[in-house]
């Protein structure tokens, strides 16, 4: 990585700042000591030019739609790999030997029980809460049960609280859905892979032997992979940002799902659903493009458009397909849902608005339509995301609790408030 200088002329004095170039992406200009040699900061909400860290995770070509994880795109790990081989990738760097896969499979496997005393934890969520209300509060608590691995600076400790993350989420995600629809607890089972053992604790009941399908499964598992990590997201700089404190792992990652919920995020999935039943049949879409487009009605179309994604988001191709495929295996012909979003994919494609301002479908437009057909409620579809997240959140926070340079995060402001002033009684207000 070659570095080079830029310069700030700023009230008469030029300052020099070192530019780094990464391995690709955009260079980035090192501007840490800027305020110590400044007194001024920069300003940038929403960080839309900010890079907040050094990652060899994940990269993202926003414009190109390029997803890379340790250098695969996103399209070979979902066509081939399976969701804990890309797991090993992100948290060590490598793709996994069959020795090392063997291993790792076994390590997650036999840490996805729960504590039994969290199954009463359920009991005090009404049966109506939102999964991802149980989840935020559940999630969150696992530090209370699991105390032995919260001690960060220990690495052994580190790396078990990141399997059982890893290996726990999709117990406690489909404990959450059981209890929402008031069935029994289903408990792992050893024999089943990482989706086929999730899709039985959902679906299986006690009265009767429930067989995974095979195709069904694969297809969780792709969904897994297209939703494992995403650079510096919304959830993923909060369970940074949340980590850099020192917070233990699963109070970081309970933040970071806190923050997924958001419908701007991975809430997003939900959404698009729900607007899409609400457009209910292709007749209506144009009302809808039209109020998506009009700047005084708040509405937007959910599952369109992207921060860094200004083409068409790979995810949401790899989902489009996974669409076709699971609709395709459970005999469901003409999905209304469907022929909605195909149609207000191809209007919105050749809309000049959505065109200009670089709107594509993301990942968010298609997996909705997917997990509603893979028999979940909507109110899962977020769940299901932070399933899968989860090992992107531990895969960044490890990168960060691991950089001998890391220090607790603390952004400054621009402040436009009152100047200082003095206290004044109530009598002469
Ligand atoms: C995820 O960051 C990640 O990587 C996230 C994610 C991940 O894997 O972690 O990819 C997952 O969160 C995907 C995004 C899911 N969210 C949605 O689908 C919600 C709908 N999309 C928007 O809310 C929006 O596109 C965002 C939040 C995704 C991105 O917003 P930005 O980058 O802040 O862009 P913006 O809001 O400034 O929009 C730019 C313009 C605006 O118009 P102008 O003010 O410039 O005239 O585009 C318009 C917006 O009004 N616009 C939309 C739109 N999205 C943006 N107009 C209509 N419908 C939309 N969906």
């Amino acid at each position: 990585m070659t570095d080079s200088t830029a310069k700030l002329e700023f009230r008469g004095q030029t300052h020099e700042f070192k530019v780094r170039a990464g391995t690709v992406g955009p260079d980035v200009i090192d501007i840490a000591s800027l305020y110590a040699t400044t007194g001024a900061f920069t300003y940038d909400p929403g960080f839309t030019s900010t890079a907040s860290c050094e990652s060899e995770i994940t990269f993202i070509d926003g414009d190109a739609g390029i997803l890379l994880h340790r250098g695969y795109p996103i399209d070979q790990l979902a066509e081939h790999g399976d969701f804990l081989e890309v797991c090993y990738l992100l948290l060590y760097g490598e793709l996994p030997t069959k020795a090392q896969k063997d291993d790792f499979d076994h390590r997650v496997t036999r840490h996805t029980m729960v504590h039994e005393q969290m199954s009463r934890f359920f009991t005090g969520f009404r049966r109506d809460a939102h999964p991802m209300a149980v989840m935020c509060g559940v999630v969150g608590a696992l530090s209370a049960f699991y105390h032995d691995s919260t001690d960060i600076s220990d690495p052994h400790q580190r790396m078990v609280a990141s399997i059982r993350l890893i290996a726990k989420m999709p117990t406690i995600a489909a404990m959450a859905y059981k209890y929402h629809i008031g069935q029994p607890f289903v408990y792992p089972k050893n024999e089943l892979n990482f989706a086929a053992n999730f899709l039985h604790m959902c679906f299986a009941v006690p009265c009767e032997e429930y067989k995974v399908n095979p195709v069904l499964a694969r297809a969780m598992e792709r969904i897994f992979i297209l939703h494992a990590d995403h650079e510096q997201n919304a959830s993923t700089s909060t369970v940074r940002l949340a980590g850099s404190s020192g917070a233990n792992p699963f109070a970081c990652i309970a933040a970071g799902i806190a923050c997924l919920w958001g419908p701007a995020h991975g809430g997003a999935n939900e959404a698009a659903l729900n607007m899409l039943s609400e457009i209910g049949h292709v007749d209506r879409i144009p009302e809808f493009v039209a109020r998506a487009k009009d700047k005084n009605d708040p509405f937007r179309l959910m599952g369109f458009g992207h921060r860094v994604y200004k083409n068409y988001d790979p995810r949401a191709k790899i989902m489009q397909k996974t669409t076709h495929e699971v609709l395709g295996e459970l005999g469901i012909k003409d999905d209304p849902m469907l022929d909605v979003a195909m149609e207000l994919e191809r209007i919105a494609l050749t809309d000049e608005y959505f065109i200009e301002k670089k709107l594509y479908p993301n990942i968010d437009f298609y997996s909705g339509i997917t997990l509603k057909a893979l028999g979940f409620p909507t109110t899962m579809f977020t769940v299901l995301f932070a399933l899968a997240r989860t090992v992107g959140w531990i895969a960044q926070w490890k990168e960060m609790i691991e950089d001998p340079r890391q220090k607790i995060g603390r952004p400054r402001q621009l402040y436009t408030g009152a100047a200082e002033r003095d206290y004044l009684p109530i009598a002469k207000r």
